[in-house]
This record gives C-alpha cells, sequence and structure tokens, in this order.
C-alpha cells in the first residue's frame, strides 16, 4: 500500500517510519526542507530513542522524503500529522491542517480511492471541516473518490516506537466500509504484532514480547475524536489527583509511594500515571486539556473535572515553590540547582514544560538558577530566551556553592551522578526530588537534606 504522511514532526516521523519498516513504500512530507534534508541523510528530524537507527535504515528503500505533495496523487493512505498548536483561548489552531486539507486536495488523484487520514490531535468534528476542504480544492465527492478517517495517536514522547508497533489500541472512526477496509489491512501486521525478534534487529525494545495483541477498535469519526481528548484528560486528571493526594499525605504523615502503590493494586484503578511530579506539561496534556475544555464550554457542558485538573496542576508548580522557600526561607540571593528540564526524562523536548514554569517563579523571587539537562538545554534555552539562568555543561555544576538543588526530570543518568562530590561543593546540603527518584537512604547517609514530594512519614 502506498502511503503518505503530512508532517515530519512526532506524529509524522514515528508513523511514517513504522509502516516503511513494515514494508509499505511510505513518504513522508513536511514544507520545511530542512527537515526534509535531514531525513534524506538518513537521521530523524526529532530526538526519539531508536528512530535515527530505523530512518538510516530505510530511508531511499521503504521510507522517502520529500517538500512535494505530488507522492499524495498515487497514494491509498494519507496520514496528516502536523501540528495543532493552542490558540490564546486554549482552542486548536487548525491553520496547518487546513493548509495539508487543500494541497490534498489539490493532489488528489481523480481515479483513485484515497483515505485521509487525521492522525493529529483534533477537535471533535474536524474530519468533516477537512472533508469539506478537500472536495473543495479537488472538485471530487467524499465516499466515491476519498474519504476522511479519524485515527488517533497514543504515542508517548520517549516510547514512541515502543507505542507504534506495539500499541495497546488502535482506534478508527469511519463511517465509510471500504476506507474500513484499506484502514484494516493497513494495520493488519500492527494487530497481529509483528515479531518481536523482526523488529528488535534494529534496535533494542524495551518491550515485552508477551504483551497481548492490540485491540483494533472501529467507530464512528466523532467518537474517535472524543476518544483521543479524554484519553489524555483522564491522564491528566489521574497525576493531579495523585498530586493532590500527595499534598495531603505530606500534611498528614502518611506516605504517597505506598499510597499510590495500594490504590493501583486494585485493577480498577490501575499503577500507571500514578507517580507524584512537580506537574504533567509536555507538548499534549497542556494543550489537549485546554481544548477540551473549551469545547465543552462552547457547547454549554463544562468539564469540571478538567478544569479542576487544570488548576490543581498549576497548584502543583507552586507548591514545589513554597516547599523551597520553606527550607531556604528567603530565596533572594541563593543559589539553586535545577536537574531536568525536558517535560519528562527519553525527550529533547523543553518546550511546555513544568521547568520553566517552576524556574519563571524562582527567578521571580530572587534566586539565582544554574541548569542541567541531559537532551533538552539547547531547546530550553531556544524556547525560553528570557529566563536568565546558567546552563551547566554537567550535571555536577550545577552543585557548584549551591544552597539546593531541585530535581525536575527523572533522567536515569541522575542516579550515576557522584553525589558525594556534588555535596562537598554545596553551600547547603538541601535536596528535592520531585519524582521521588533519587536513593532517598543513600542520600541521607551521605549527609543530604533529602525531601521527596507526599512523603509526610
Ligand atoms: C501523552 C500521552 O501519554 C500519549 O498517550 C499521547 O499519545 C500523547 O500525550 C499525545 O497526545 O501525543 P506524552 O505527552 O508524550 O504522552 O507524555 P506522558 O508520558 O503522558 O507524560 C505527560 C506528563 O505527565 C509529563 O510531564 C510526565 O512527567 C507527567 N507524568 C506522567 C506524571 O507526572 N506522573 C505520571 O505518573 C505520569
Amino acid at each position: 500500500m502506498n502511503v503518505v504522511c503530512i508532517g515530519s514532526g512526532y506524529v509524522g516521523s514515528v508513523t511514517g517510519t513504522a509502516f516503511a519498516v513494515l514494508g509499505h513504500p511510505t513518504t513522508v512530507i513536511d514544507i520545511d526542507p530542512s527537515k526534509i534534508d535531514l531525513l534524506n541523510a538518513g537521521k530523524s528530524p526529532i530526538y526519539e530513542p531508536g528512530l535515527d537507527q530505523l530512518v538510516r535504515k530505510y530511508i531511499g528503500k521503504t521510507l522517502f522524503a520529500t517538500t512535494s505533495y505530488q507522492p499524495v496523487h498515487e497514494a491509498d493512505v494519507v496520514f496528516i500529522g502536523v501540528g495543532t498548536p493552542s490558540k490564546q483561548d486554549g482552542t486548536a489552531d487548525l491553520t496547518y491542517i487546513k493548509k495539508a486539507a487543500e494541497l490534498i486536495g489539490a493532489y488528489l488523484h481523480p481515479h483513485r480511492f484515497t483515505v485521509v487520514v487525521n492522525k493529529s490531535t483534533v477537535p471533535v468534528g474536524t474530519a468533516d471541516l477537512v472533508t469539506a476542504i478537500i472536495e473543495e480544492a479537488s472538485g471530487l465527492k467524499a465516499g466515491e473518490h476519498f474519504s476522511v478517517v479519524s485515527n488517533p495517536e497514543f504515542l508517548r514522547e520517549g516510547y514512541a516506537l515502543e507505542d507504534v508497533f506495539f500499541p495497546d489500541r488502535i482506534v478508527v472512526g469511519s463511517n465509510h466500509e471500504r476506507a474500513k477496509n484499506i484502514m484494516r489491512e493497513l494495520y493488519h501486521r500492527l494487530v497481529e504484532r509483528v515479531s518481536y525478534e523482526e523488529i528488535s534487529k534494529d534496535f533494542a525494545f524495551p518491550y515485552n514480547p508477551l504483551t497481548p495483541k492490540a485491540v483494533y477498535f472501529e467507530t464512528d469519526v466523532k467518537s474517535a475524536e472524543m476518544i483521543k481528548y479524554a484519553s489524555n484528560a483522564f491522564l491528566a486528571v489521574k497525576i493531579s489527583y495523585i498530586n493532590e493526594v500527595a499534598r495531603l499525605c505530606e500534611t498528614l504523615g502518611a506516605n504517597v509511594l505506598d499510597v499510590a502503590r495500594g490504590m493501583g493494586l486494585d485493577s480498577r484503578i490501575g499503577g500507571k500515571f500514578l507517580q507524584v511530579s512537580s506537574g504533567w506539561s509536555g507538548s499534549c496534556f497542556p494543550k489537549d486539556t485546554a481544548e477540551f475544555l473549551q469545547t465543552s464550554r462552547k457547547y454549554g457542558t463544562e468539564l469540571s473535572i478538567v478544569k479542576a485538573a487544570i488548576e490543581s496542576n498549576r497548584k502543583m508548580h507552586e507548591f514545589v515553590v513554597e516547599k523551597i522557600r520553606r527550607r531556604l526561607k528567603i530565596l533572594n540571593g541563593k543559589k539553586i540547582g535545577i536537574l531536568g528540564l525536558t517535560f519528562k526524562p527519553n525527550t529533547d523536548d523543553a518546550r511546555q514544560t513544568q521547568a520553566s514554569v517552576i524556574i519563571q517563579m524562582l527567578l521571580d523571587l530572587g534566586a539565582n538558577i544554574r541548569v542541567h539537562d541531559p537532551k533538552g538545554m539547547e531547546m530550553f534555552k531556544a524556547v525560553h530566551p528570557h529566563l536568565h539562568v546558567q546552563y551547566c555543561a554537567s550535571a555536577e555544576d550545577v552543585a557548584h556553592q549551591a544552597d539546593g538543588i531541585v530535581l525536575l526530570t527523572h533522567w536515569n543518568e541522575y542516579l550515576q551522578l557522584d553525589w558525594k562530590q556534588m555535596l562537598s561543593i554545596m553551600k547547603t546540603p538541601y535536596l528535592l526530588d520531585t519524582r521521588n527518584f533519587l536513593p532517598k537512604k543513600l542520600l541521607i547517609g551521605l549527609g543530604y537534606q533529602y525531601e521527596g514530594l507526599g512523603i509526610g512519614t
């Protein structure tokens, strides 16, 4: 099957590469020539563990990249994976989606049947909009020459390859039999689980080959669009909930690690997404919860739980700053070292990150900030130029004359730091571990004044 992926960001690059690995001739299209040049040079345009290896292996074989929309002409399936950033009011900006739809319409083959797939996270009703734009641009009839399907992505940054090859579920929203058959055929090998050995020849997966088969779930278009928002918002609510419980644990003298574990043992609750943090962030949850809330308001059914989760998340950032202030008292002139700038480990994504909010608050209180991140410093610097912080080449450097260190992102390499040496160059041995991640006993043994989040015992 000829596949086209529009957009070479997280969605397009990962999806395109995956179908190329599965043997479908796949072309990634992007209007940005620098990203296409990277792909053609065998490099991934985004940082995602394992993706570089796969792009290097498949480019020019089953994976192709171009700035031209011409491949749409020969395509059986066209995925739209362009960005849907937030507008000022929280609603999704569909400019890139509309432009892509227009260009798809201009290149659609009049004598083929093409499935156009909304893979980006788009508000409910966007499939209708894309259909109307394509009809207008092509002069072709929906249902006869093409059909727009909703197939939301559920990729986590940092684990995107694991998620694309071994998904829990594949959701396809369509009311069109021919389109549904094409989608079933396209996803057949992913549902059946391509063999672990086959993929792991290219790179080592942190994947359990005994994981059950993916569920292939077909529904109508609008429900599929809704599933994506409802899922992301639910996960955000879940994290906000445990973060609030963590705050109460501190006050009451309970340990949130045990509370979360005890809760998660109930299979109805499940243990995942119950890890305490300084707040959820990233390029999905803040944007998607804002859009979902705005949509609900627009139609008069405000999602008050989502609203509360957003507010609670903001409070969690404040709670962390308050905790530091309680310990270090006056922050004016104090030196604070920050470990971790990305919104989570295994990504270089430092755009929408809790680190920027917390650092801004600390700077406003007069603190001097030294920061380190294994992958995210370049992006953080580019996206947050107003944050005047000192970037450290090594993680140990943030400890220099520090009154305290705050770990915001739980990168594995931070477990290997020379914590003894770091202590020796700190002014005050205060360490706040917002992910309850570091070896607490060992650090206390070394002489750190260690604090986690939600550990009141
Ligand atoms: C999220 C969803 O998990 C994916 O299923 C979805 O496809 C993706 O958004 C998307 O819409 O594209 P992602 O944003 O990559 O994926 O990151 P997550 O792993 O979900 O983490 C989001 C935030 O929640 C991070 O800041 C993370 O540190 C935080 N988090 C996560 C917690 O604070 N506690 C947890 O237990 C889990």
